[in-house]
Protein backbone atom coordinates (compact mmCIF):
# COMPACT_ATOMS: atom_id res chain seq x y z
CA UNK A 1 0.00 0.00 0.00
CA UNK A 2 1.79 3.35 -1.18
CA UNK A 3 2.10 5.71 1.78
CA UNK A 4 0.32 8.35 -0.48
CA UNK A 5 -2.38 9.39 -2.70
CA UNK A 6 -1.79 9.03 -6.56
CA UNK A 7 -3.65 11.40 -8.66
CA UNK A 8 -4.14 9.46 -11.62
CA UNK A 9 -4.07 10.38 -15.35
CA UNK A 10 -5.75 6.82 -16.97
CA UNK A 11 -9.54 7.83 -17.88
CA UNK A 12 -11.28 5.26 -15.30
CA UNK A 13 -14.95 5.69 -14.87
CA UNK A 14 -16.34 4.21 -11.13
CA UNK A 15 -18.17 1.85 -12.93
CA UNK A 16 -15.18 0.19 -14.67
CA UNK A 17 -13.19 1.00 -11.03
CA UNK A 18 -16.32 -1.16 -9.09
CA UNK A 19 -16.48 -3.77 -11.74
CA UNK A 20 -12.44 -4.29 -11.41
CA UNK A 21 -12.81 -4.41 -7.63
CA UNK A 22 -15.47 -7.11 -8.13
CA UNK A 23 -13.35 -8.79 -10.30
CA UNK A 24 -10.30 -9.62 -7.87
CA UNK A 25 -13.12 -11.23 -5.24
CA UNK A 26 -14.54 -14.59 -7.50
CA UNK A 27 -17.34 -14.79 -4.98
CA UNK A 28 -18.57 -11.68 -5.77
CA UNK A 29 -21.95 -11.67 -7.06
CA UNK A 30 -21.76 -8.29 -8.92
CA UNK A 31 -24.88 -7.48 -6.49
CA UNK A 32 -22.58 -4.57 -4.29
CA UNK A 33 -20.96 -3.62 -7.26
CA UNK A 34 -24.62 -2.68 -8.60
CA UNK A 35 -25.26 -0.98 -5.45
CA UNK A 36 -22.45 1.48 -5.56
CA UNK A 37 -23.72 2.31 -9.33
CA UNK A 38 -27.36 3.42 -8.27
CA UNK A 39 -25.48 5.81 -5.59
CA UNK A 40 -23.04 7.09 -7.63
CA UNK A 41 -26.53 7.78 -9.87
CA UNK A 42 -28.28 9.19 -6.63
CA UNK A 43 -25.25 11.31 -6.48
CA UNK A 44 -25.70 12.83 -9.81
CA UNK A 45 -29.60 13.15 -9.32
CA UNK A 46 -29.17 14.97 -5.79
CA UNK A 47 -25.92 17.06 -7.30
CA UNK A 48 -28.45 18.47 -9.82
CA UNK A 49 -30.75 19.37 -7.74
CA UNK A 50 -27.98 20.99 -5.20
CA UNK A 51 -26.57 23.24 -7.63
CA UNK A 52 -29.97 24.44 -8.61
CA UNK A 53 -31.12 24.66 -4.77
CA UNK A 54 -31.58 28.16 -5.56
CA UNK A 55 -34.64 27.76 -8.00
CA UNK A 56 -37.86 28.32 -6.69
CA UNK A 57 -38.87 24.76 -6.71
CA UNK A 58 -36.21 23.28 -4.01
CA UNK A 59 -35.88 26.73 -1.01
CA UNK A 60 -39.20 27.26 0.52
CA UNK A 61 -41.38 25.66 3.16
CA UNK A 62 -41.38 21.94 2.30
CA UNK A 63 -45.70 21.05 1.67
CA UNK A 64 -45.62 24.13 -0.72
CA UNK A 65 -46.67 23.79 -4.44
CA UNK A 66 -44.73 26.14 -6.92
CA UNK A 67 -45.17 27.94 -9.38
CA UNK A 68 -45.80 24.38 -11.84
CA UNK A 69 -47.88 22.53 -9.11
CA UNK A 70 -44.83 20.89 -7.93
CA UNK A 71 -44.53 19.86 -4.35
CA UNK A 72 -41.71 21.93 -2.76
CA UNK A 73 -39.31 20.25 -0.43
CA UNK A 74 -36.78 20.51 1.27
CA UNK A 75 -33.57 19.40 -0.28
CA UNK A 76 -32.53 16.79 2.78
CA UNK A 77 -35.87 15.07 1.75
CA UNK A 78 -35.61 15.23 -1.54
CA UNK A 79 -32.21 13.29 -1.36
CA UNK A 80 -33.54 11.04 1.24
CA UNK A 81 -36.53 10.64 -1.53
CA UNK A 82 -34.16 10.01 -4.54
CA UNK A 83 -32.15 7.21 -2.76
CA UNK A 84 -34.61 5.07 -1.65
CA UNK A 85 -36.78 5.30 -4.87
CA UNK A 86 -33.46 4.00 -6.88
CA UNK A 87 -33.09 1.46 -4.17
CA UNK A 88 -36.65 0.20 -3.07
CA UNK A 89 -37.18 -2.40 -5.89
CA UNK A 90 -33.87 -3.54 -7.39
CA UNK A 91 -33.54 -6.82 -5.23
CA UNK A 92 -30.30 -5.62 -3.87
CA UNK A 93 -31.75 -4.72 0.22
CA UNK A 94 -32.98 -6.32 2.97
CA UNK A 95 -34.09 -3.02 4.46
CA UNK A 96 -32.80 0.93 4.32
CA UNK A 97 -32.61 3.47 7.29
CA UNK A 98 -32.02 6.98 6.88
CA UNK A 99 -31.41 10.27 8.97
CA UNK A 100 -34.74 11.52 7.81
CA UNK A 101 -37.33 9.18 8.91
CA UNK A 102 -37.35 7.65 12.56
CA UNK A 103 -37.69 3.83 11.84
CA UNK A 104 -36.24 1.26 9.73
CA UNK A 105 -37.40 1.70 5.74
CA UNK A 106 -38.94 -1.43 4.26
CA UNK A 107 -38.32 -2.89 1.40
CA UNK A 108 -42.06 -2.75 -0.27
CA UNK A 109 -43.93 -6.18 -0.19
CA UNK A 110 -44.05 -5.99 -4.08
CA UNK A 111 -40.82 -6.21 -4.34
CA UNK A 112 -38.04 -9.04 -3.47
CA UNK A 113 -35.60 -8.34 -0.29
CA UNK A 114 -31.88 -8.59 -0.86
CA UNK A 115 -28.91 -8.78 0.93
CA UNK A 116 -27.97 -5.61 1.83
CA UNK A 117 -27.94 -2.94 4.57
CA UNK A 118 -28.19 0.55 3.24
CA UNK A 119 -27.98 2.96 6.08
CA UNK A 120 -27.85 6.60 4.87
CA UNK A 121 -27.85 10.03 5.64
CA UNK A 122 -28.70 11.60 2.50
CA UNK A 123 -28.06 15.13 3.13
CA UNK A 124 -25.65 16.24 5.46
CA UNK A 125 -24.61 19.89 6.80
CA UNK A 126 -28.56 20.91 5.18
CA UNK A 127 -28.03 24.32 7.63
CA UNK A 128 -25.76 25.16 4.96
CA UNK A 129 -27.69 24.49 1.92
CA UNK A 130 -29.28 28.01 1.88
CA UNK A 131 -25.93 29.78 1.73
CA UNK A 132 -24.19 27.83 -0.78
CA UNK A 133 -21.71 25.85 1.49
CA UNK A 134 -20.83 22.70 0.50
CA UNK A 135 -23.24 20.04 1.49
CA UNK A 136 -23.04 16.08 1.23
CA UNK A 137 -24.68 12.86 1.40
CA UNK A 138 -22.83 9.57 3.73
CA UNK A 139 -23.28 5.72 3.30
CA UNK A 140 -22.80 2.68 4.78
CA UNK A 141 -23.30 -0.78 3.72
CA UNK A 142 -23.98 -4.46 5.71
CA UNK A 143 -24.74 -7.67 4.91
CA UNK A 144 -28.12 -8.54 6.33
CA UNK A 145 -27.75 -10.30 9.53
CA UNK A 146 -31.02 -11.93 9.28
CA UNK A 147 -31.56 -15.41 7.26
CA UNK A 148 -34.67 -14.06 5.26
CA UNK A 149 -37.66 -12.27 4.70
CA UNK A 150 -37.67 -8.34 5.04
CA UNK A 151 -34.70 -6.89 7.25
CA UNK A 152 -34.81 -5.63 10.89
CA UNK A 153 -33.78 -3.18 13.15
CA UNK A 154 -31.24 -5.49 14.19
CA UNK A 155 -29.93 -5.89 10.69
CA UNK A 156 -29.25 -1.75 10.96
CA UNK A 157 -27.93 -2.38 14.82
CA UNK A 158 -24.15 -3.80 13.53
CA UNK A 159 -20.81 -2.61 14.43
CA UNK A 160 -19.22 -0.56 12.03
CA UNK A 161 -16.68 -3.37 12.32
CA UNK A 162 -18.94 -5.13 10.22
CA UNK A 163 -19.47 -2.72 7.27
CA UNK A 164 -19.16 -4.21 4.14
CA UNK A 165 -18.53 -0.54 2.13
CA UNK A 166 -19.00 2.75 2.83
CA UNK A 167 -18.76 6.25 1.32
CA UNK A 168 -19.88 9.95 0.61
CA UNK A 169 -20.69 12.54 -2.22
CA UNK A 170 -19.46 15.87 -1.72
CA UNK A 171 -21.59 18.47 -3.49
CA UNK A 172 -19.10 21.57 -3.32
CA UNK A 173 -16.74 23.36 -6.61
CA UNK A 174 -16.94 19.59 -7.80
CA UNK A 175 -19.21 16.99 -7.08
CA UNK A 176 -16.83 13.89 -5.92
CA UNK A 177 -17.95 10.25 -4.69
CA UNK A 178 -15.31 8.48 -2.01
CA UNK A 179 -15.99 5.09 -1.40
CA UNK A 180 -14.23 2.31 0.50
CA UNK A 181 -15.03 -1.48 0.29
CA UNK A 182 -12.21 -2.25 2.47
CA UNK A 183 -9.36 -2.55 -0.13
CA UNK A 184 -8.20 1.30 0.26
CA UNK A 185 -10.40 4.60 -0.78
CA UNK A 186 -10.99 5.81 -3.97
CA UNK A 187 -12.34 9.44 -5.15
CA UNK A 188 -14.16 10.12 -8.02
CA UNK A 189 -15.02 13.78 -9.38
CA UNK A 190 -18.02 14.22 -11.64
CA UNK A 191 -17.59 15.70 -15.01
CA UNK A 192 -20.80 17.19 -15.30
CA UNK A 193 -20.20 17.41 -19.41
CA UNK A 194 -20.71 13.48 -20.31
CA UNK A 195 -22.68 12.74 -16.54
CA UNK A 196 -19.56 10.23 -15.50
CA UNK A 197 -17.88 10.07 -11.73
CA UNK A 198 -13.57 9.41 -13.13
CA UNK A 199 -11.51 8.05 -10.88
CA UNK A 200 -9.87 10.98 -9.44
CA UNK A 201 -7.86 10.14 -6.13
CA UNK A 202 -6.43 6.30 -6.27
CA UNK A 203 -6.23 4.72 -2.90
CA UNK A 204 -6.37 8.00 -1.28
CA UNK A 205 -3.97 8.10 1.65
CA UNK A 206 -4.40 10.75 4.56
CA UNK A 207 -1.02 12.90 4.71
CA UNK A 208 1.30 11.77 7.77
CA UNK A 209 1.85 16.00 8.31
CA UNK A 210 -1.50 17.67 9.63
CA UNK A 211 -2.69 20.92 8.38
CA UNK A 212 -5.99 21.49 10.19
CA UNK A 213 -8.40 20.99 12.65
CA UNK A 214 -12.03 21.27 12.56
CA UNK A 215 -14.29 21.74 15.64
CA UNK A 216 -17.08 24.32 16.50
CA UNK A 217 -15.19 26.62 18.59
CA UNK A 218 -18.32 28.35 19.59
CA UNK A 219 -18.86 26.04 22.24
CA UNK A 220 -15.53 25.84 24.06
CA UNK A 221 -16.99 26.59 27.49
CA UNK A 222 -19.70 23.69 27.26
CA UNK A 223 -16.55 21.23 26.73
CA UNK A 224 -14.83 19.19 28.94
CA UNK A 225 -11.28 20.17 30.15
CA UNK A 226 -9.70 17.21 28.76
CA UNK A 227 -11.01 18.30 25.09
CA UNK A 228 -9.98 22.31 26.12
CA UNK A 229 -6.91 20.91 26.92
CA UNK A 230 -6.44 18.81 23.45
CA UNK A 231 -7.52 22.58 21.33
CA UNK A 232 -4.86 23.94 23.36
CA UNK A 233 -2.22 21.53 22.04
CA UNK A 234 -3.56 21.97 18.35
CA UNK A 235 -3.10 25.48 18.35
CA UNK A 236 0.35 24.86 19.81
CA UNK A 237 0.04 25.89 23.57
CA UNK A 238 0.94 22.99 25.05
CA UNK A 239 3.69 20.92 23.75
CA UNK A 240 2.72 20.09 19.79
CA UNK A 241 4.93 22.96 18.38
CA UNK A 242 3.40 24.60 15.15
CA UNK A 243 0.14 25.33 15.50
CA UNK A 244 -2.24 23.89 13.32
CA UNK A 245 -4.91 25.77 11.14
CA UNK A 246 -8.52 26.03 11.78
CA UNK A 247 -11.05 25.08 9.45
CA UNK A 248 -14.71 24.24 10.34
CA UNK A 249 -17.93 24.85 7.96
CA UNK A 250 -20.28 23.08 9.56
CA UNK A 251 -20.62 20.53 7.17
CA UNK A 252 -19.34 16.98 8.32
CA UNK A 253 -18.65 15.48 5.41
CA UNK A 254 -16.70 18.70 3.64
CA UNK A 255 -14.69 19.31 6.89
CA UNK A 256 -13.84 15.25 6.96
CA UNK A 257 -13.03 15.39 3.24
CA UNK A 258 -10.53 18.55 3.47
CA UNK A 259 -8.92 16.69 6.28
CA UNK A 260 -8.78 13.45 5.08
CA UNK A 261 -6.98 15.20 1.69
CA UNK A 262 -5.15 17.73 3.71
CA UNK A 263 -4.16 15.84 6.83
CA UNK A 264 -6.06 17.04 10.41
CA UNK A 265 -8.45 16.09 12.39
CA UNK A 266 -12.43 16.98 13.17
CA UNK A 267 -13.78 16.55 16.43
CA UNK A 268 -17.66 17.06 17.51
CA UNK A 269 -17.52 16.20 21.12
CA UNK A 270 -19.69 15.58 24.00
CA UNK A 271 -20.83 18.88 25.51
CA UNK A 272 -22.27 19.50 29.10
CA UNK A 273 -25.72 19.74 27.76
CA UNK A 274 -24.86 16.97 24.50
CA UNK A 275 -22.87 14.03 26.72
CA UNK A 276 -23.35 11.96 23.73
CA UNK A 277 -22.34 15.08 21.14
CA UNK A 278 -24.48 15.63 18.14
CA UNK A 279 -23.48 13.31 15.46
CA UNK A 280 -25.08 9.90 14.97
CA UNK A 281 -23.17 7.12 14.77
CA UNK A 282 -25.10 4.80 12.45
CA UNK A 283 -24.57 6.93 9.04
CA UNK A 284 -22.31 9.51 9.81
CA UNK A 285 -19.44 8.48 12.55
CA UNK A 286 -19.02 4.53 11.63
CA UNK A 287 -18.91 4.93 7.48
CA UNK A 288 -16.63 7.77 7.71
CA UNK A 289 -14.46 5.87 10.51
CA UNK A 290 -14.34 3.16 7.81
CA UNK A 291 -13.16 5.73 5.38
CA UNK A 292 -10.66 7.16 7.85
CA UNK A 293 -8.97 3.99 8.85
CA UNK A 294 -8.90 2.17 5.11
CA UNK A 295 -6.84 5.49 4.66
CA UNK A 296 -4.47 5.61 7.20
CA UNK A 297 -6.29 7.55 10.44
CA UNK A 298 -8.10 6.56 12.83
CA UNK A 299 -11.69 7.55 14.19
CA UNK A 300 -12.78 7.04 18.14
CA UNK A 301 -15.72 8.42 20.28
CA UNK A 302 -12.53 9.77 22.88
CA UNK A 303 -12.32 6.34 24.50
CA UNK A 304 -12.59 3.43 21.66
CA UNK A 305 -12.46 3.06 17.71
CA UNK A 306 -15.83 4.27 16.38
CA UNK A 307 -15.95 1.28 15.15
CA UNK A 308 -16.20 -0.83 17.98
CA UNK A 309 -19.42 0.42 19.43
CA UNK A 310 -21.94 -1.86 19.37
CA UNK A 311 -25.53 0.74 18.16
CA UNK A 312 -28.40 0.36 20.48
CA UNK A 313 -30.73 2.29 18.64
CA UNK A 314 -31.10 3.82 14.98
CA UNK A 315 -29.97 7.45 15.69
CA UNK A 316 -27.50 6.60 18.58
CA UNK A 317 -25.04 9.66 18.82
CA UNK A 318 -21.95 9.40 19.79
CA UNK A 319 -19.03 12.27 20.44
CA UNK A 320 -16.35 11.86 17.17
CA UNK A 321 -12.53 12.29 16.28
CA UNK A 322 -11.83 11.50 13.44
CA UNK A 323 -8.53 11.83 11.03
CA UNK A 324 -5.25 11.65 11.75
CA UNK A 325 -4.31 8.64 13.72
CA UNK A 326 -1.85 10.09 15.96
CA UNK A 327 -4.12 13.37 16.89
CA UNK A 328 -7.22 11.10 17.30
CA UNK A 329 -4.95 9.42 19.96
CA UNK A 330 -3.72 12.30 21.64
CA UNK A 331 -7.30 13.35 21.91
CA UNK A 332 -8.18 10.24 23.53
CA UNK A 333 -4.89 10.71 25.95
CA UNK A 334 -6.30 14.17 27.44
CA UNK A 335 -9.86 12.73 27.82
CA UNK A 336 -8.15 10.05 29.87
CA UNK A 337 -5.52 12.10 31.58
CA UNK A 338 -8.51 14.76 32.42
CA UNK A 339 -11.67 13.57 32.21
CA UNK A 340 -12.24 10.39 33.73
P1 LIG B 1 -27.11 17.05 9.14
O1 LIG B 1 -27.23 18.22 8.23
O2 LIG B 1 -27.11 15.73 8.39
O3 LIG B 1 -28.07 17.09 10.29
O4 LIG B 1 -25.64 17.10 9.79
C1 LIG B 1 -25.21 18.30 10.35
C2 LIG B 1 -24.06 18.02 11.26
C3 LIG B 1 -22.73 17.87 10.53
O5 LIG B 1 -22.84 17.94 9.14
C4 LIG B 1 -21.89 19.02 11.05
O6 LIG B 1 -20.59 18.61 11.32
C5 LIG B 1 -22.61 19.43 12.32
O7 LIG B 1 -23.96 19.11 12.14
C6 LIG B 1 -22.46 20.90 12.59
O8 LIG B 1 -23.07 21.11 13.85
P2 LIG B 1 -22.90 22.56 14.56
O9 LIG B 1 -23.67 23.52 13.69
O10 LIG B 1 -23.47 22.38 15.94
O11 LIG B 1 -21.42 22.87 14.59
MN1 LIG C 1 -25.33 14.72 8.80
MN1 LIG D 1 -28.59 15.02 7.13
Amino acid sequence: MTTQTTFTSTITTIERHILEEQQSHPEATGVLTNLLYDLALAGKIIASKTTRAGLAEILGEAGDTNIQGEEVMKLDRLADRTIFRLNDHTGRLAVMASEERAAPINIPDRYRAGKYVLLYDPLDGSSNIDYNVSVGTIFAIYQRKTSEGRGTLDDCLQKGRELVAAGYLTYGSSTMLVYTTGAGVHGFTLDPSVGEFLLSHHNIQIPKNPKYYSVNQGYEENWSEGIQRFTHYLQGREGLGTALSLRYIGSLVADFHRNLLAGGVFYYPAEKEKPEGKLRLAYEAAPLAFIAEQAGGYASDGAQSILDIQPESLHQRTPLFIGNRDLVKKAEGFVRDYDQ
